[in-house]
């Protein structure tokens, strides 16, 4: 598969788990990247394993616009070029329902999951199309430019467990499928990735019960394991530009549903 030497990446979500797999592959593959959670100092340790003059590191909130314009502007300072590849990936999950999840979370999760989402992928869609220069028809896609966002199995199929977290995916995927619709015409491919069950912070963070989790992981595991899913923004990435893997749904073999 193609080298993605002489990309510049974002990832949000880089301290851990899906998102920390994502920056150590595209580097791997030759990207250059910028880091981005709010955990500094595991941003700092994720970068020391990777070479210097490939890694850049901007903490800090990624539903915050100031914070989301840094790391576009960190990118353009590092390694003198706009940003191509955007890794939209922080997010968060919690457990349970409308009836059920616990309601002092829910503004910090529908901020996380869908307004930093919506903010990213407008402030970098601004900058692409900027990068772009007005140029139209077959010659927008002269190089790659991409937008890839971390949906979710639960985002396409409601489950009963995380039906509140899953609403804010299912909100996310009409975000990205209208952005492509927009800017899929202008030289830009938006991007769908959504996974089943991945083990990672992510269950903690969310709430679930341990032995619940123990319990899924026996019924249906394997469960994925975060560079499973890193393989596939690489995939979509190193795409010819003229061609767009716009979405991929990726779950543990034996996981039934959702
Ligand atoms: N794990 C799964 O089963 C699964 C399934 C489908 C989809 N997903 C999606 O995949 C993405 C990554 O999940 P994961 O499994 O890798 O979870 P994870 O291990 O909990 O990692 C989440 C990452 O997002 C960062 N983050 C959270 N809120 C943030 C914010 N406001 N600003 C900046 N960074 C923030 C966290 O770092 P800091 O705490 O340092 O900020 C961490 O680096 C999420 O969008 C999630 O919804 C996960």
């Amino acid at each position: 598969m193609s080298t993605l030497k002489g990309r510049i990446a974002i990832v949000t979500g880089a301290s851990a788990g899906i998102g920390l797999e994502v920056a150590r592959d595209l580097v791997a593959h030759g990207a250059r990247v910028v880091l981005n959670a709010r955990r500094k100092e595991k941003l700092v340790e994720v970068a020391s394993g990777l070479p210097a003059d490939a890694v850049a590191v901007e903490a800090g909130d990624a539903s915050d616009l100031g914070v989301i314009r840094r790391m576009l502007d960190r990118a353009r300072g590092a390694f003198k070029a706009e940003a191509d590849l955007i890794v939209i990936n922080a997010g968060r999950g919690l457990n349970g329902s409308v009836m059920t999840s616990d309601t002092t979370q829910w503004e910090e999760m529908v901020r996380t999951n869908y307004l930093g989402c919506a903010y990213l992928l407008r402030e970098a869609g601004h900058r692409m199309l900027a990068a772009i220069g007005g140029v139209t028809g077959p010659a927008c896609v002269a190089s790659p430019r991409d937008i890839i966002v971390l949906g979710s199995t639960v985002g396409r199929h409601v489950s009963p467990f995380s039906s509140m977290y899953g609403s804010t995916k299912f909100a996310v995927h009409g975000l990205v499928e209208g952005a492509r619709r927009e800017l899929g015409p202008k030289g830009i491919r938006i991007s769908l990735i959504e996974p089943g069950f991945v083990e990672s912070e992510f269950q903690g963070v969310a709430g679930y019960d341990r032995a619940w989790f123990e319990g899924v992981k026996e019924r249906i595991g394997p469960v994925l394991q975060p560079p499973d899913v890193a393989r596939t923004v690489t995939f979509i990435a190193q795409q010819p530009p003229g061609v767009h893997v716009s979405d991929i749904l990726i779950r543990p073999t034996r996981q039934d549903y959702p």
